[in-house]
């Protein structure tokens, strides 16, 4: 149980991170420019912005970075024995792929919830917990196919669908209340 718990996340760890180092670092240019769509409301909102894509990216990366050096010393923590990210440019796309596909997946969640009148930081329970997810699973599948399916099992994928929203939760509400975050989802 504990064993499963801390291999989901230390494989999630690369896509974790963006979201709140965004949230740190955001602000200025948004992605979409400010365009509105002919249903009259934004693109994609003022709460996606060019340095919250790229400072989220970058430091998903710099801790996916980490842990491959962890693990060039220790293959375990805990007791608990650590998956790689792979080898080489693998590794790196790996991490890239967890990284940005996190914010992409957001980023996408933001543009339906404008198509379906939702304001920028409104609350879409289920949907704010685990566009993430989504979207750096998907971008990872596609690109690093055969490292995703050995690495996300189904045991995998059910236990990050479950600690995902909790996790996501306690982060969200820290974040609220240290400023960094308008709404505490
Ligand atoms: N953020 C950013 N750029 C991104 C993602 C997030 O600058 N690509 C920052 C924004 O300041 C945003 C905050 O992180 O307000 C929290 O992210 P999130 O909850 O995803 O955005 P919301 O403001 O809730 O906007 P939306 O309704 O579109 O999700
Ligand atoms: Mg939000």
């Amino acid at each position: 149980m504990i064993e499963i718990i801390i291999t989901a996340v230390w494989l999630m760890l690369p896509a974790y991170l963006p979201n709140s180092m965004a949230a740190v670092f955001g602000g200025g240019r948004p992605i979409d420019g400010g365009r509105t769509m002919s249903d009259g409301r934004r693109m994609l909102g003022d709460g996606k912005t060019w340095r919250g894509l790229i400072a989220g990216t970058i430091c998903g990366m710099l801790l996916g970075l980490l842990q491959m050096y962890y693990l060039s010393k220790s293959s375990s923590i805990f007791g608990v024995d650590l998956p790689s990210f792979g080898e080489g440019m693998g590794a790196l796309l790996v991490i890239f792929t967890l990284a940005f596909g996190s914010l992409l997946g957001d980023m996408s969640m933001s543009y339906f919830k404008r198509r379906m009148g939702y304001k920028r930081g409104a609350a879409l329970p289920g949907v704010d917990q685990l566009d993430f997810v989504m979207g750096a699973w998907l971008l990872t599948l596609i690109t690093s196919p055969a490292w995703f399916l050995d690495n996300f099992t189904s045991g995998i994928i059910l236990t990050l669908l479950i600690i995902t929203p909790l996790l996501h939760f306690v982060t969200n509400v820290i974040g609220y209340h240290i400023g960094v975050k308008n709404e505490p989802w």
